[in-house]
């Protein structure tokens, strides 16, 4: 079974380039798909609640699991727990995440549940799976072309890591209108990922995709 779990970060939900681009990728895949299971969270359409005192209490308190104040975090972590490939679409917001992005992380990045301390720092408990960010910005973020800096990457990798995911790799795909060029370039990488067993991912692990003239 190859489920993939897809968080959709954008406030354009499903009618966000990146989400559009995964559909595209996944009927480009159609007949592929058998064996394959995808659990789509758009946090545009699911909006999460904002962190609760009751929630920030539990936490660092080391409450039980089945405390009423972590249900949702737990069905966030399980979401991700439960699959075998994570794919994260998000737009770049004001140099890092989307503070939605950053919502899910406060649920999911929980101390003696997804990361513990230890003498040499937080160390991640979830298993590691092969993660696929696709980064959405108004200008490049990254390279000689890219005219503001990118928090988002070392924070999201970050992050990530803590939870134990190591095996992430980013794509950029910056500008409003990506050429034909850039856009067939993101669908394979896309291809690639959902469907490994046909076609093999390329060792890059970044992949820059930025338009000749960036609007931000
Ligand atoms: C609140 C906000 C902040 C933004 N900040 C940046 C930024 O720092 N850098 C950038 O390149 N683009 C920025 N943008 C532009 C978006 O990243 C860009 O439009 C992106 O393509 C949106 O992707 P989406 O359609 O998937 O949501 C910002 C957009 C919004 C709404």
């Amino acid at each position: 079974m190859n489920h993939i779990f897809f968080l959709e970060c954008s406030p354009a939900g499903n009618q966000s380039m990146g989400a559009q681009l995964v559909a595209t990728a996944l009927r480009d895949g159609q007949s592929r798909t058998q064996g394959m299971r995808l659990t789509t969270r758009s946090l545009a359409a699911q909006p999460l609640a904002p962190v609760s005192a009751q929630y920030a209490k539990a936490i660092t308190s080391s409450a039980p699991l089945d405390d009423p104040a972590l249900a949702l975090s737990e069905k966030l972590i399980s979401e991700m727990e439960t699959s075998d490939r994570l794919l994260i679409s998000t737009p770049m917001h004001n140099f890092t995440v989307p503070a939605t992005l950053k919502l899910w992380i406060d649920y999911v990045l929980r101390i003696h549940r997804t990361f513990t301390n230890t003498p040499d720092g937080k160390v991640g408990l979830l298993q590691d799976r092969p993660t696929l960010v696709l980064v959405r910005s108004g200008g490049a973020c990254i390279g000689d072309a890219a005219r503001q800096p990118d928090f988002l990457t070392p924070y999201l990798r970050h992050a990530l890591s803590t939870l134990g995911l190591h095996q992430v790799r980013f794509l950029y795909l910056a500008g409003p209108s990506p050429t034909v060029e850039t856009l067939a370039h993101t669908r394979q990488a896309l291809t690639s990922f959902l469907f490994p067993s046909i076609q093999p991912e390329t060792s890059r692990e970044h992949t820059s995709i930025a338009l000749p003239n960036p609007v931000v």
